[in-house]
């Protein structure tokens, strides 16, 4: 049987080597657990204070509260459902609007575990809207800072 791989190896060092002298905060989308909890905690150990972004509000307490005790850099926790419009929507204001911030780590995701073909629509549409469009409007905000700077 094929094995998921484990998501520490999928952070991988040469893809954050390109954020090498961006100076600001790296916000990480879905970084209660998982590949955004990998990229919150290397991000941190390389100096960066950070914006984690999910929905699970302990989970990224603990998870900032680690950080900080082991790394000294300060996490700020922002509780988001980044399938729900008017949440997505306010997170991309912050970050059309919030010159800290330098990075998006656009990581929040979803799969679905049985498959397309026995997926109930309702959460077919919700992996579209995590996967794909949240993270395109968050890109736009990004992208519109970024070039307005
Ligand atoms: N692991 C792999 O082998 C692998 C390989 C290739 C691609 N991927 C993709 O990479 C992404 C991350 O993978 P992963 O293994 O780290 O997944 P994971 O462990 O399930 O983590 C997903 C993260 O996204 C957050 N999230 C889920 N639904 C959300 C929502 N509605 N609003 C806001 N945040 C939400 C979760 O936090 P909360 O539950 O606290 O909201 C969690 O922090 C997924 O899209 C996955 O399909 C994974």
């Amino acid at each position: 049987m094929k094995r998921a791989p484990v998501a520490g190896a999928l952070v991988k060092e040469e893809t954050l080597s390109v954020i090498e002298g961006i100076q600001g905060l790296p916000l990480v989308t879905g970084a209660s657990t998982g590949i955004g909890a990998i990229y919150a905690d290397r991000l941190a150990r390389r100096g960066y204070d950070l914006l984690l972004v999910a929905r699970d509000g302990a989970r990224l307490a603990a998870l900032a509260g680690k950080l900080e005790r082991e790394t000294g850099r300060s996490a700020e926790i922002l509780r988001a459902d980044l399938t729900h419009g008017a949440e997505v929507a306010e997170l991309a204001h912050r970050i059309e609007a919030d010159e800290s911030l330098a990075l998006l780590v656009n990581n929040a995701g979803m799969g679905l575990p049985g498959g397309l073909a026995s997926a109930d629509a309702d959460d077919v549409a919700r992996l579209v809207a995590l996967n794909v469009v949240t993270p395109t409007l968050l890109a736009r905000a990004a992208v519109r800072s970024l070039t307005r700077r």
